[in-house]
Parts: structure tokens; C-alpha cells; sequence
């Protein structure tokens, strides 16, 4: 198996490397990555010295790049993690959400179509069915996004959807939950909160907090892509979930005791997306359980986990934090609620 892991830089994307090395040690892992403000080659540091490891940078919607290292790498596999990812983001900027989540998906997919390409996986996220006031969403479930971000992704799913009708493109769609744990760009609310309270900062939460969110540990949503890598059938969509529920003040609690902190540090703001920020993410992942993936981990225990890394991994996300693109958004976003304590 010869695999090419675009955005393998990224969060989900380097766990991802790491569990198909692990199951196997043949493969050969080619990533593609753009290395954007969320890219990161420590992500990889795992990989230093594996002869069986390479990596390009490059956009995923350039196709001379895309097709260039197809070819010289004889690639059989291609699993899509390549997003501009950040909700809160595509509220400021949409344009290269549209670029890379659309256009990056459609020079894969031509790729795919035109190599000959064995599988192709394309990571997507349950963001895309929208919210749900109770019960699950199936893989039936309509796509009903609200943020330009959940959008571009369904612009991809449906695009995939089309290439495997029109041209029988080997293509498989993954949709995970909120996904936590080491590595994750201090922008999302985990990292972010986590490494706020650990310098004794103010934290924001929208509203009074309550919306609630599924959650998935990074390893056990890329086992989940690998499971559909191997097993998946084309054509078809799985859902990758945890069936673990947590208010984001649940969250918040967790994070303040793991950390030492108290809730005076937590500061209610309002809403920047009006009426686009989903009340509830809940979907059920019967179907990848059937193919027989489990999630193994264990929410409590590794969400604490998760802060002690980021608590003993300041080298990794210091330089992130002092970074001009993480200051000017948290600037941009945040700033004109949580005031001077930027
Ligand atoms: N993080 C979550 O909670 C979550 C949940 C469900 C699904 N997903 C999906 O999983 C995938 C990975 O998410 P993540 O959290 O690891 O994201 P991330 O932002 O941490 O990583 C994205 C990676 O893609 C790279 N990239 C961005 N644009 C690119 C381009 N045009 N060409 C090549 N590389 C490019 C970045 O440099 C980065 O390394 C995304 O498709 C996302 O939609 C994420």
C-alpha cells in the first residue's frame, strides 16, 4: 500500500500517520501538506528516520502537484485530511475555506479518477447534517450546514458522492465528531482554553455555555478512517462518533480542575455567529461499528490526559501562541470581548 495523507501535518492527519504505521509497518506514507498556520512538522516528529516516510509541501488544488506525486510515487491510496478547519475562522474569511475544501477536493477526486486510484478516503465532519434538538444523525440524514466552514466540507462530500455516480470513483466519505487530544492547534476549544488557563488567562464561552458536542479522541477517529481505508465500501459514508455528549460548561469544569483554575477566569460572550452556531452535534456510528471499529479511549481520563500534554509540551505550542497569525486572530476574534487579556 502506497499512501498518499494530505494534510498529514495537521492534527487529525498526523495522528493518522501514526495509526497506519502502527497497523502497517510496509506502507509507504507520502503526506501532502500546505503547511498553513495549522500545519506543523513537530506533528511528525515521530517519523525521523523512517526511510518509509516522505513528505511534499503543496496545496491539494494544485494539480501539477497533486498529479506530479501521484505519479513518481506510484500512490495506490489517497486519505484526504487537507481542510482549512476552523469554524470560527470561516465566519471572519471564507474564501480559502471554498479553495481548499472544494476546489482541493475536486483535483483529488480528478486525480483519483485518472490514476486509477485503488481507494480514496475523504475526511469530512458530522458539522455537515447541521444541528439536531435530540436523537441521532444517521449517514442518511440530510446536509443542512450553517457555517461557510460545515458548507465547503458538504461541498466536498457531495462532490464525492457525484464521482462515485458519475464515474465509479472508488470513494468513501468519513464524518467525525469534535475531536480532542495532543497536537491540536491551541485555536479549537480544548487547546485553547487548556493552554489559556494553564498561563492563568480569561477564557470565553458563548452564551451560558450549554450547547452540546460530540466528542472523539484523535486516535480513535483516525482508527476510525483506517477501519474505512481498509473495509469501507465505496460509495458509501461512515460516521465516526463516540456517542459521548458533553455540554461545553461540562468541558469547562474539566478544564479548570485540571489546570487549577476557577470559573472567574471564564468570561461569557455573545455569539459572533448569530444564529449559525449548532445547538447539538449527535450522530450515531452503528455503521462503522458494524465493519467493526471501537472507540478504546476513555473521555474523562483523556481529556486530563490531554491538558497534562499540553501542560508538559509548552515547546510545541509556545511558539504557536506567540505566533503574528494566532495573535492577529485571537486579536480579531476574541478581542473585543475578552479585552485587554489577550
Ligand atoms: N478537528 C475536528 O474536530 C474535526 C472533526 C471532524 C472532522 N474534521 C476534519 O478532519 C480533517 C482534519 O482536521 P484537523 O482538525 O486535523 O485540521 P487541521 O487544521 O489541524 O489540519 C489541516 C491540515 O491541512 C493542511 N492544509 C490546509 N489547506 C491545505 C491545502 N490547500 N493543501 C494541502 N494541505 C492543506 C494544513 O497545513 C494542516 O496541516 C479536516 O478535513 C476536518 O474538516 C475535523
Amino acid at each position: 500500500m502506497r499512501v498518499l495523507v494530505t494534510g498529514g501535518a495537521g492534527f487529525i492527519g498526523s495522528h493518522f500517520c501514526r495509526v497506519l504505521r502502527r497497523a502497517h509497518p510496509d506502507a509507504r506514507i507520502v503526506v501532502l501538506d500546505a503547511l498553513t498556520y495549522a500545519g506543523n512538522l513537530r506533528n511528525l516528529e515521530d517519523f525521523e528516520g523512517d526511510g518509509n516516510f516522505a513528505f511534499h509541501p503543496g496545496k491539494i488544488q494544485d494539480r501539477t502537484v497533486v498529479e506530479g506525486l501521484i505519479r513518481c510515487e506510484s500512490i495506490t491510496h489517497i486519505v484526504d485530511f487537507a481542510a482549512e478547519s476552523h469554524n470560527d475562522r470561516s465566519i471572519q474569511n471564507s474564501a480559502e475555506f471554498i479553495e481548499t475544501n472544494v476546489l482541493g477536493v475536486y483535483t483529488l477526486l480528478e486525480a483519483t479518477r485518472r490514476f486509477r486510484i485503488e481507494k480514496y478516503v475523504h475526511v469530512s465532519t458530522d458539522e455537515v447534517y447541521g444541528s439536531i434538538e435530540a436523537g441521532d444523525f444517521t449517514e442518511e440524514s440530510p446536509l443542512e450546514p450553517n457555517t461557510p466552514y460545515s458548507a465547503s466540507k458538504a461541498g466536498g462530500d457531495l462532490l464525492v458522492r457525484a464521482y462515485w455516480k458519475a464515474f465509479a470513483v472508488p470513494a468513501v466519505i468519513t464524518r467525525g465528531g469534535n475531536t480532542y487530544g495532543p497536537y491540536q492547534y491551541p485555536e479549537k476549544l480544548i487547546p485553547f482554553f487548556a493552554t489559556r488557563l494553564l498561563n492563568g488567562k480569561k477564557v470565553p464561552i458563548y452564551g451560558d455555555g450549554t450547547q452540546v458536542r460530540e466528542w472523539i479522541h484523535a486516535e480513535d477517529h483516525a482508527n476510525g478512517v483506517l477501519e474505512v481505508l481498509e473495509k469501507g465500501q465505496a460509495g458509501e459514508v461512515y460516521n465516526i462518533g463516540d456517542e459521548n455528549e458533553r455540554q461545553n460548561r461540562q468541558i469547562v469544569e474539566i478544564l479548570l480542575e485540571e489546570t487549577g483554575r476557577t470559573w472567574d477566569l471564564v468570561k461569557s460572550i455573545p455569539d459572533p455567529r448569530r444564529n449559525a452556531h449548532d445547538r447539538r452535534y449527535s450522530m450515531s456510528a452503528a455503521k462503522l461499528r458494524n465493519l467493526g471499529w471501537r472507540p478504546e479511549k476513555t473521555f474523562e481520563e483523556e481529556i486530563r490526559r490531554t491538558v497534562r500534554w499540553y501542560a508538559e509540551r509548552r515547546d510545541w505550542w509556545e511558539p504557536i501562541v506567540r505566533s503574528e497569525d494566532y495573535q492577529s486572530f485571537v486579536r480579531a476574534y476574541y478581542g473585543p470581548s475578552l479585552g485587554e487579556d489577550l
